[in-house]
């Protein structure tokens, strides 16, 4: 299989159209059984669920070009699953776990060409998502539905790639208590996008969200999880049933644990412990970020700068980010069922 002709080193976190997107309906209560598909349009009623009331959820995931030049994925049974619970939770029917992964394998190998290179720093994006697309008009839940899967080749998800970030508290909340920060839905990145472009205005790379209740608790970014370093070295997790389960975060954790014998410590975290100067790293991580350092938190106008500096990644999240993208990249043994091989 040939590649594309793409300049594989210079792409950024946009989207490129590519051959092949999968997609499923829904419909008289059951899934269709799917199919691969060229045309990148979808054509809905202009009362469609979806585009009256935001009734739809999605994942992100990655295939990787591993060292000896396989196509694989990352833990896409997570991606499943998460699916799944975001669908129960937007009262919308799960598309079934084994169909999702097999879809994923699907729809990589059909766009195998554009996974990029091995050492070209780029990925290929798989983005599934799902929303209601009959006609609703009164505020319910549709009776049918898409689920698709796209591709597009990626570069890092921040300008600049593993240089240090500099991010504000926001004034703005992005999940409600008891609402649907846990879950993958589209509505809570509509809600962000006033936040996130304010932010750029003033100068950073993304907000930091705090406890809607409080006010006092650090719970995530936009689009990634955070974590810390303490003093000890340890790594430290903010735990909050409003944030996103990161698969990026869970695997980390995992690494920390089992691989590299570091202490992690699951946890509320204070605004006021980075304040006080609690931790040396900090880092956003998920599937698009990866682990980008956070260099800067500024909490209206009181700059607190981590010992790791705003040039370079600090030495345990570089160990933990080492360790993750060698196990994405083959170049290091994974944890059992981690690894999804496409057969190309
Ligand atoms: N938090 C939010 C709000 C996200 O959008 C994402 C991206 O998926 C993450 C965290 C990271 O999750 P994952 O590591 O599963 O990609
Ligand atoms: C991902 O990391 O897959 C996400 O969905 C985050 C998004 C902000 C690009």
């Amino acid at each position: 299989m040939e590649k594309k002709n793409i300049d594989w080193s210079n792409l950024t976190f946009a989207y490129r159209q590519t051959d092949y997107r999968y997609v499923s309906n829904y419909k008289d209560g059951k899934w269709d059984d799917g199919e691969l598909t060229t045309d990148a349009t979808v054509v809905l009623n202009e009362c469609a669920g979806v585009l009256q009331y935001s009734q739809s959820c999605f994942e992100g995931l990655k295939a990787y070009t591993t060292e000896d030049g396989r196509i694989v994925c990352f833990r896409p049974d997570l991606n499943a699953e998460r699916m799944y619970n975001s669908a129960l939770r937007l009262e919308m029917p799960p598309f079934p776990k084994d169909r999702f992964v097999e879809a994923v394998k699907a729809v990589v190998k059909a766009d195998a060409a554009w996974v990029p290179p091995y050492g070209s720093g780029a990925t290929l994006y798989i983005r599934p998502y799902m929303f209601g697309s009959n006609a609703v008009i009164g505020v319910k839940p549709a009776d049918e539905y898409q689920f698709r899967i796209l591709t597009t080749p990626v570069g890092p998800y921040f300008k600049g790639g593993a240089k240090p970030v500099a991010v504000k508290i926001s004034d703005f909340d992005r999940a409600a208590p008891h609402g649907t920060g846990h879950i993958k839905a589209g509505l809570n990145y509509a809600m962000s996008l006033h936040a996130i472009v304010t932010a750029h205005k003033e100068g950073f790379n993304e907000n930091i969200y705090l406890d809607p209740a409080t006010r006092t608790k650090i719970e995530e970014t936009g689009g990634a999880n955070i974590i810390f370093v303490d003093a000890d070295g340890n790594l430290v997790v903010p735990k909050s049933a409003s944030i996103l389960p990161s698969i990026t975060r869970r695997s980390l954790v995992y690494i920390a644990q089992n691989i590299l014998g570091l202490k992690v410590d699951e946890r509320e975290v204070l605004l006021s412990e980075v304040e006080e100067g609690k931790f040396r790293e900090c880092g956003l991580c998920g599937t698009a970020a990866v682990i980008s350092p956070v260099g800067q938190i500024n909490d209206h106008g009181k700059v607190f700068e981590f010992a790791s500096g705003m040039e370079e990644m600090g030495p345990v999240l570089k160990k933990l980010y080492d360790t993750l993208t060698g196990i994405q990249m083959g170049r290091l043994e994974a944890p059992e069922g981690w690894i999804c091989e496409i057969n190309v």
